[in-house]
């Protein structure tokens, strides 16, 4: 059986803002407390609102680990004034830009994960680029370009340690299905063919994948 959260952290990531849905969050949930067992810390790209960060918190205080979040908060292009996924409440009317770090800190807050929880607020290729410390759980949900969905695969996978986990969300093999391109696919592909990861499981657009061998 795979493990689940509790009733209150299951409602606590679907009363939060945000993009996942339940399945899926059940799939991130169980990868990443398995992930959890190799004692490393657990990381995500794409913070947003903290929805599925509740559930890297969760598993991640259950694991005795950190859970690491990565975002600049101005969003993502789909999420900007005028795009489809734009949400006006996420602007900060004073400087006149989106600035998700406010709602998210409220949503963990309100969640009682704060401690388990350190956020790196900017962009993230910034961030991997002085980054040295091996990772159990790399979950890839940032820009869905190909400059950001590349960029992010390859600053964080090369710090995903053996038997750890890789994640890849909206995962799109049909164009007909892809909301907001096909570049996290393309980056599927990529880790699949690198050799060093091998395929878990897919949930809907969610693919969890195991580094089975070096490289990226
Ligand atoms: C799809 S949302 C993340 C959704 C979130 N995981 C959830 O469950 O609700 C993508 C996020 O990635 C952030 N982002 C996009 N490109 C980024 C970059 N280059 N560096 C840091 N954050 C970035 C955006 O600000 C946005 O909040």
């Amino acid at each position: 059986m795979p493990a689940a959260p509790k009733p209150e952290i299951l409602a606590a990531f679907e009363a939060a803002k945000g993009f996942m849905p339940a399945g899926e969050g059940l799939a991130l949930y169980a990868a990443a407390v398995e992930a959890g067992r190799l004692g490393l810390p657990l990381l995500e790209v794409g913070t947003y609102c903290g929805r599925s960060t509740i559930l890297l918190a969760d598993a991640a205080r259950e694991a005795g680990v950190s859970a690491l979040t990565v975002d600049h908060h101005r969003g993502s292009e789909e999420q900007q004034p005028g795009w489809e996924y734009h949400d006006p409440e996420t602007v900060d009317p004073e400087v006149g830009l989106m600035d998700t770090l406010p709602t998210f800190r409220r949503t963990l807050h309100r969640a009682g994960l704060e401690e388990h929880v350190v956020a790196l607020v900017g962009r993230s290729p910034r961030i991997a680029a002085f980054w040295g410390t091996p990772l159990g759980f790399v979950f890839i949900d940032g820009g869905h370009t190909d400059e950001h969905a590349t960029a992010d695969y390859e600053g964080w996978a090369p710090h995903v340690a053996e038997g750890g986990l890789l994640l890849i969300h909206d995962v799109f093999p049909d164009p007909q299905d892809e909301f907001t391109g096909q570049a996290p696919y393309r980056v599927y592909l990529r880790a699949l063919a690198s050799g060093a990861f091998t395929e878990v499981s897919a949930t809907d657009s969610l693919r969890v994948l195991r580094r089975t061998g070096p490289g990226i």
